[in-house]
């Protein structure tokens, strides 16, 4: 196991990387850094973070590289298809490379093994920008932008409705019960969440739950947040047409929303397909947190990554909070 100093070096490879407790932590530490983005400077040096993109990105390497240098650090964005990780060289070989340059790195790849393997031979903390399996970093934005918007976690309800079966659908699965919310998926049957997500939450030691229906209308009864993701998730173009098909009943529509609390809000992690998952008035409408869910990314990502690099023994233990 790898560590810098004496510490274990801490990565967020999936949401429960993180504990209940050090989940919190992070959207309390968030919460601070966004009241005064330019206080707090613990990678000054600067140190510098790499960023892989191997899939499209925008938000993520917009909040990133904002953020890193919020902290006082050096954002290095490194493109996916020039690095050719895996297949110019070795996802282990590129690791041991990066962490001799970099305190931190973020990658957005496709398989979740190859960020495994990353973090069993970088040396410093590994951060999941999006995998195919899971989108950890978008979550605690959801959570941050919840917490604004009702001003707690524990006990609300979330309806996610569409494609569940993606990184976005497993994610909401674990952080949404780890933060102590009741996750219903609304989606045709087949289309939720991994089954060894759900049984890694049914059988976890949280006081969240999920529950998966086939009828949109009961799955936003009553909630108090909806989410919703594109039906077409990067890599899977090609099957468009059969997904617009699959998922017509699950759009986010005013309609619909009529089912939910009368105070609900909306949550979508963008890039948004007017029409399609959601409406253009319920994207544009009041209950539609979407922008500030969007600038949450640069806060939460921003704590993350002090709380990784303090926990690994990388930053000084005074200089994060
Ligand atoms: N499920 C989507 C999330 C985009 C942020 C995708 O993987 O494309």
């Amino acid at each position: 196991m790898s560590a810098v100093g004496t510490a274990t070096v801490r990565h967020l490879l999936r949401d429960d990387d993180l504990t209940p407790a050090e989940q919190a932590e992070v959207l309390a530490l968030a919460a601070a850094y966004k009241k005064a983005p330019y206080d707090a400077k613990p990678l000054a040096g600067p140190r510098t973070v790499a960023m892989i993109f191997d899939k499209q990105t925008l938000r993520t390497q917009a909040s990133f590289a904002a953020g890193i240098a919020e902290l006082g650090g050096h954002p290095l964005a490194i493109d996916g298809k020039l690095a050719a990780i895996g297949e110019r060289e070795s996802v282990a070989d590129v690791a041991r490379v990066l962490g001799r340059q970099a305190s931190a790195i973020v990658w957005r790849t496709y398989e979740q093994s190859k960020l495994a393997e990353m973090a069993e031979w970088s040396g410093v903390p590994v951060v999941n920008a999006l995998t195919d399996d899971f989108h950890p970093c978008q979550l605690l934005a959801d959570l941050l932008t919840i917490q604004e918007a009702k001003g707690r976690l524990e006990g609300l309800t979330v309806a996610f409705l569409g494609d569940a079966a993606c990184n976005m659908g497993n994610s909401w699965a674990i952080a949404g019960a780890m933060a102590g919310m009741d996750v219903v998926f609304g989606a045709p049957e087949g289309h939720w969440p991994a089954t060894e997500v759900q049984d890694l939450v049914r059988t976890a030691p949280w006081s969240g739950t999920i529950r998966t229906l086939a009828d949109p209308v009961e799955a936003v009864r009553d909630a108090d947040v909806v989410v919703t993701d594109t039906w077409v998730s990067m890599g899977k173009e090609s099957e468009a047409a059969e997904r617009e098909r699959i998922f017509g009943g699950f759009s986010v529509t005013e309609e619909l929303l009529a089912h939910a609390k009368s105070d609900a809000v909306v949550l979508h992690c963008l890039p948004a397909y007017r029409g399609k998952e959601i409406s253009a008035e319920v994207l544009e409408g009041p209950r539609s947190l979407v922008w500030d869910e969007a600038e949450n990314r640069r806060h939460v990502q921003k704590a993350l990554l002090a709380f990784l690099m303090q926990r690994s023994g990388v930053l000084e233990e005074d200089v994060v909070v």
